[in-house]
C-alpha cells in the first residue's frame, strides 16, 4: 500500500480498484498529476473527473453540499453513486478535476482498497474510468494494465459492480441523473424527487459520458436481437441458447458484473455480436445504455460542455 501512496505523493498514476470499475487515479490537488490523467487516457481537456473520497466530511472541503440532502447522501454512500455539488471557491481541488465547471463531481466508493488508500493517503483523489477515451472501461487490474502498461495497478480483484456510478446532479433545482449506473434508480427515487436527464443533443452534454460512442469493442454490435445471424456471436441473457450468456440466472447484477469482461473479450475476437434484450429496469438501464453506447458506429465530433 506504501508503494501506491508514494506514487501518488509524487505526482504519480494509479489504477485503483472500486467496486463499479478500477479508476486511474491521481491527487486531486496537484495540477500536474491531474494533467497526466488527461494525457495518459487521451481525453477531451474539458472532460471533468471525478474526485473520490472517504466520507461526505471530506467533501465539505472542495463541494456545497445541501444539508436537506445530507442524510440521503449519508444512507447511500459509500456506493455506486456520482454526485454534481456546486464548487466551493477557492477550495485546493485543481481546476483541471472540474474542467472549469462551477461544479464538482464526488464519489465515495465501496471498496475496502480504495477506502484504505483514500484514507491513508489523506487528500482526495482524482479518478475517471482506467481506459483509453472511448474505449471498454476496466474491471479487472489487467484489464487496466493492457491500456497503461507503465502504470502501476492496486489489484482488488473483480468489480463487484461491473457498471460506473450512478450520477445524480444535485447543483440545480431539479435532482437529475445524468447517467445511469451501478446504484439503481429505484434507490434514487425513493430519496429524491429524480428527474432522468433524457436523450442526448451535443448542446446538452454536461457528462461526456454521455457521449453517444463509448465502450465501443472494434466489433460490430447489434442489439435486441432474438435471433443472430450466422457470422454472429450471440450473447444471451436468461436461459436461451447461446455462445456467451451475461446471466443464465436472468439476474441483472449478474449481467452488470460481466458486461465488460464481456466486451474486453469482444474485443479480441473478429466477429460481429448480437445481443439478447436485457430488461429496462434496476441496473438494465445502465446496461442498456452501455450496450447501445458500444453499439454506436459514429464518432461524435461536437463535445461541449454545457456551462452553468
Ligand atoms: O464508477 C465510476 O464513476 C468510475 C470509478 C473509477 O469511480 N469513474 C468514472 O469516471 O466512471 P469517468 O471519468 O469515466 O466518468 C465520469 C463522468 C464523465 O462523463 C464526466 O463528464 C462526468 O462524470 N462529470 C464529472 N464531473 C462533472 C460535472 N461537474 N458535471 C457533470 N458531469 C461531470
Ligand atoms: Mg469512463
Amino acid at each position: 500500500m506504501q508503494k501506491y501512496i508514494d506514487i501518488l505523493a509524487s505526482g504519480d498514476l494509479v489504477g485503483l480498484p472500486t467496486e463499479t470499475v478500477y479508476g486511474l487515479a491521481a491527487d486531486a490537488t496537484n495540477s500536474k498529476a491531474v494533467a497526466k490523467i488527461f494525457l495518459q487516457k487521451n481525453r477531451p481537456g474539458f472532460n471533468p473527473l471525478i474526485v473520490h473520497v472517504t466520507d461526505i466530511s471530506a467533501a465539505h472541503d472542495f463541494a456545497i453540499v445541501n444539508p436537506v440532502y445530507e442524510p440521503h447522501l449519508e444512507d447511500l454512500w459509500p456506493g455506486p453513486l456520482t454526485v454534481i455539488f456546486p464548487v466551493r471557491p477557492h477550495s485546493a481541488i485543481s481546476p483541471l478535476v472540474t474542467a472549469g465547471l462551477n461544479t464538482v463531481a464526488v464519489r465515495i466508493p465501496k471498496h475496502d482498497l480504495a477506502l484504505k488508500i483514500l484514507c491513508a493517503y489523506g487528500k482526495p483523489l482524482a479518478a475517471p474510468s482506467g481506459n483509453i477515451s472511448g474505449k471498454v472501461s476496466p474491471v479487472l487490474a489487467t484489464h487496466v494494465e493492457k491500456y497503461f502498461p507503465n502504470i502501476p495497478v492496486l489489484d482488488g480483484g473483480a468489480c463487484a459492480v461491473g457498471v460506473e456510478s450512478t450520477i445524480l446532479d444535485l447543483s440545480s433545482r431539479t435532482p437529475t441523473v445524468l447517467r445511469p449506473g451501478g446504484m439503481e434508480i429505484e434507490a434514487l427515487e425513493e430519496k429524491f424527487n429524480v428527474h432522468i436527464a433524457s436523450g442526448e443533443t451535443p448542446d446538452t452534454i454536461i457528462a461526456p459520458g454521455q457521449l453517444s460512442r463509448h465502450y465501443a469493442p472494434d466489433v460490430p454490435i447489434r442489439l435486441n436481437v432474438l435471433t443472430p445471424n450466422d457470422d454472429e456471436i450471440f450473447i444471451g441473457f436468461g436461459e436461451i441458447e447461446s455462445d456467451y450468456n451475461l446471466s443464465v440466472q436472468g439476474s441483472l447484477e449478474e449481467a452488470a458484473a460481466n458486461l465488460f469482461s464481456l466486451l474486453h473479450l469482444l474485443s479480441t475476437q473478429k466477429a460481429p455480436a448480437a445481443i439478447y434484450p436485457i430488461p429496462m429496469h434496476g441496473l438494465g438501464r445502465a446496461i442498456n445504455d452501455r450496450l447501445q453506447r458500444a453499439a454506436c458506429q459514429e464518432e461524435h465530433n461536437v463535445q461541449r460542455v454545457r456551462k452553468r
